[in-house]
């Protein structure tokens, strides 16, 4: 059979991380789906909002009876959103006990019948054994592994399609397609664990997915005189996934991570970083349309420079924006956490651009978090 390289998203396993292990090499993010109450509401939310276009749907029309799901696109960004049309559908226990979530982080791999043997070889919990899909388009692989909470992971191999989206959806045309915002593609997936668990799932990443460990904090890292986490950012071979683990750690007042568990049920995805590679327009367009973002006090911008050094961005347009800033040894990173994206305050997006830093903002940290405890303060649950 003739190999389709899918154009959009196919890329070519390279490692960079030295330590990772390459039995499971991942090209990258194919797509997050996440679980809704209404996905006709939360597609236009996530293309009003953010800039998602359209790119495929299953629902009633294509012969799904109990489900339906749009997906959408922004340059390497795949997000779909599924909701069950039926009452006994399990995505409805999904929604009922975690709100919307997360509940897919599919990873696109060469080969998903060899991603499942790799992991549940290893000690992975099967989700979904490998399944051909097929239509005229062509043919996809997948399989899934259970890892923390009610959260999975699907391996696609798509590289012998040219559909869409996957077999089943058919292209998504509605007409309205704001502008994007310029969101390229995922940076990194945060996952929250309960107490004591951070490890058990770092070395789930590293024994059963072959994912070095970049970065580790602890509770003295990151606390603030109320809260606490521990946070380790695991990365695959190629530094294309990376997921940092946090879980809560004991201070005055209760953590925003225990927060996340208490009200998610548990432990789940906390945020998705996207990246962009102009911050300032992504994050002005944003604002104008609408997305909440944690509030930064004007205290961080007065030692912000001596902290950072010199920038390319203009410092008054940052400050407007209220964007922040880290440095580390390899350049330095503008980022920005936006509220709660659902009703509870559990899953939330981050804005990040790269200007060659490869950390996660750790300097943002007491200042992100002390913003994040006013907004606890004012929901009663600090
Ligand atoms: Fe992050």
């Amino acid at each position: 059979m003739e190999t389709l390289t899918d154009p959009f998203n196919f890329r070519t396993y390279k490692k960079i991380v030295p330590e990772a292990q390459d039995f499971l090499p991942l090209l990258g993010t194919d797509y997050v789906e996440m679980y809704v109450g209404d996905a006709k509401k939360a597609a236009y939310y996530f293309k009003t909002a953010f800039g998602f276009q359209d790119l495929a749907y299953a629902g009633l029309e294509t012969g799904l009876k109990d489900r339906v799901s749009y997906a959408l696109v922004q340059n390497k960004i795949r997000l779909v959103l599924t909701a069950a049309l039926d009452p006994d559908n399990p995505i409805w226990e999904h929604v009922r006990r975690h709100g919307d979530g997360v509940k897919v982080i599919a990873l696109t791999v060469d080969d998903a019948r060899k991603a499942f043997e790799e992991t549940v070889g290893r000690g992975a919990k099967p989700f979904m054994e490998p399944t051909v899909e097929q239509d005229d388009q062509g043919q996809v692989v997948r399989s899934g592994i259970h890892t923390y909470g009610d959260t999975v992971h699907i391996f696609v191999e798509r590289k012998n399609y040219r559909g869409a989206f996957l077999p089943g959806y058919k292209p998504l045309k509605t007409g309205y397609q704001p502008t994007p915002t310029g969101l390229l593609y995922v940076d990194h997936m945060v996952g929250n664990v309960g107490w004591g668990e951070m490890n058990t799932w770092a070395e789930f990443y590293n024994k059963v997915m072959g994912f070095a460990q970049l970065i580790s904090f602890d509770d003295k890292d990151i606390s603030t005189d109320y809260t606490a986490l521990m946070s380790k950012v695991m990365s695959n071979g190629s530094g294309w996934v990376k997921f940092p683990i946090n879980e809560p750690a004991e201070g005055k007042k209760k953590s925003q991570v225990e927060e996340y568990l208490d009200f998610y049920r548990g432990a789940g995805c906390q945020h998705l970083a996207l990246a962009t590679n102009d911050i300032l327009h992504t994050v002005s367009e944003l604002r104008a349309r609408g997305v909440e973002f944690l509030e930064v006090p004007d205290a961080y911008y007065d030692s912000l420079f001596e902290r950072v050094g010199h920038i390319d961005e203009d410092t008054e347009t940052l400050k407007r924006l209220r964007i922040l800033v880290d440095r580390d040894d390899q350049g330095y990173l503008l980022q920005l956490f936006t509220k709660p994206i659902v009703d509870r305050p559990t899953l939330f997006i981050e804005i990040i651009q790269r200007k060659g830093a490869t950390s996660f903002g750790k300097g943002n940290f007491k200042a992100l978090f002390e913003a994040i405890e006013r907004e606890q303060a004012l929901r009663g649950t600090l």
